[in-house]
């Protein structure tokens, strides 16, 4: 008989399907749920629906530690811990949608046996409000930070494990607790309320310093300075430090842009005018439409003109496209009457729906072909490796804007091609632009 804890886990996207395939790696058997027929079967068949590293072997090699099923009720079987891991979008409010949270715990039923442990982030007050609907049923909060691209990595090795839990469920606090244990990170043992806060501060925090560096890039470019080695000064102390301080075209993703929205409408519930993230929110819509400033300088208008879009998902090794911010920066190329050309290496499928009005092409080569500009939108490896001299040959206009100052401004020059970067065009390292 197998020792360890079962587990159920409910929503099997990118935090469901690597907890459930994390907690199988930890020996737990899991019994995971989600109302989607069609990935339910696939994942059955063993075909991952997710662009994610490492997920495809870790799940292969815990298959048969791993249920899929449609049916809550399989799940209230075979475990008492049931962890969520639903998606709560936003609504046209700012605030988040938890009616798939709602639909969980209504299927769940107040039976005094089960915990309902909730990974998905929701505003601070949900707990307690479950807990009021279903008051024998333990609740605790254990929000997720992993980060897609690493989310296996983020889950194995956590910087911290928050877990919430109000007087009464310390038996269910203990046994999420335990089953963190062997992964190392520090545990943070508090209240619902203050867990379910430090999900929402965490993000907005770190979405407040990608705006904060996004606004001294722009003030970088006024002044010549470049923001890249204004960054790295400032990131050497210890107090501010490198991460979530480069500067480029802006936060997108499933998580920052809703979840900063969430808290700020929190506040607003509550009466409080929290500014600062009204300010966060703003600078990082319009930093996606700053692009297209540095193409009219270069080309004037861009009626008529082809632009290549490099990389589409709203990060490197992902094939999410959830606010990227591709999809604002096409949208508005299109709208000065550019035509688009893109090329990602994994999210076409997932764009295409999205970006009906773009041409797809199979290599960054391809969409160069005869274009006016390249825009380096997602930051993926392989675009390190680009024999710009050769690409310069296919362009109409030897124009590259990297949105995620992720090339080499001087091989780019070196090559041929006018470089602009975000925060650095006009400083001491453009001076040998022509
Ligand atoms: N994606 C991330 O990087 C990340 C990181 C940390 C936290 N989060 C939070 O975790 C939660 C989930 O995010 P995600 O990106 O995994 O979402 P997702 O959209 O990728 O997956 C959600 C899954 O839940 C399923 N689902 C919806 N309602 C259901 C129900 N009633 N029963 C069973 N399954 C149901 C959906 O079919 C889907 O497969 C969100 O609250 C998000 O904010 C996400």
């Amino acid at each position: 008989m197998n020792e360890k804890e079962s587990i159920g886990v409910v929503g099997t996207g990118w935090v469901g399907l690597v907890t459930a395939t994390c907690f199988a790696e930890l020996g737990h058997p899991v019994v995971a749920v989600d109302i989607d027929a069609e990935k339910v079967e696939a994942l059955r068949r063993g075909d991952v629906p997710i662009h994610e590293p490492k997920i495809d072997e870790l799940l292969a090699g815990n298959a048969e530690r791993l249920t899929f099923t449609t049916e809550l009720d399989d799940a209230l079987r075979a475990t008492r811990l049931l962890f969520v891991c639903v998606d709560t979008p936003p609504t046209y409010s700012g605030d988040a949608d938890l009616s798939r949270v709602r639909a969980v715990v209504e299927g769940l039923g107040d039976d005094g046996k089960h915990a309902l442990v909730m990974k998905s982030t929701v505003p601070a007050g949900t707990g307690a409000a479950i807990r009021r609907d279903l008051p024998d049923i333990a609740y605790v909060s254990c929000p997720e930070f992993l980060k897609e691209g690493s989310a296996i990595d983020d889950f194995m090795h956590p910087d911290r494990v928050v877990i919430g839990a109000d007087p009464g469920d310390e038996w269910a606090a203990d046994a999420v607790a335990d089953i963190y244990e062997s992964l190392g990170g520090e545990m943070v043992r508090t209240d619902v309320a203050s867990a379910e806060m430090i999900k929402l501060a965490s993000n907005a925090f770190l979405a407040t310093k990608i705006s904060f560096i996004n606004e001294i890039a722009n003030v970088s470019e006024e002044v010549g300075a470049d923001v890249t080695e204004v960054a790295r000064g400032m990131g050497l102390d210890q107090r501010i430090g490198h991460s979530f301080l480069r500067a480029g075209l802006g936060y997108g993703g499933s998580c920052f842009p809703k979840d900063v929205s969430a808290l700020k409408q929190l506040a607003g519930n509550t009466g409080y005018h929290f500014q600062l993230l009204t300010a966060v929110i703003e600078v990082n819509e319009l930093q996606k439409r700053r692009v297209l400033k540095k193409l009219e300088k270069h080309l004037g208008s861009l009626a008529g003109r082809k632009i290549a879009l490099l990389g589409l998902a709203f990060k490197p090794d992902t094939d999410d496209m959830r606010e990227a911010s591709s999809l604002v920066l096409a949208s508005r190329l299109k709208g000065e009457g550019a035509s688009v050309r893109a090329y990602d290496p994994v999210a076409e499928r997932a764009a295409r729906e999205l970006l009906p009005d773009v041409e797809f092409c199979a290599s960054a080569e391809e969409a160069l072909d005869g274009a006016h500009a390249a825009v380096l939108v997602t930051e993926w490896p392989e675009f390190g490796k680009l024999d710009w001299a050769a690409l310069r040959e296919r362009m109409a206009t030897p124009l590259v804007v990297d949105g995620r100052n992720f090339l080499d401004p001087d091989a780019v020059r070196a090559a041929g091609l006018t470089y602009e970067g975000i925060g650095r065009g006009n400083g001491a390292a453009a001076q040998g632009e022509s």
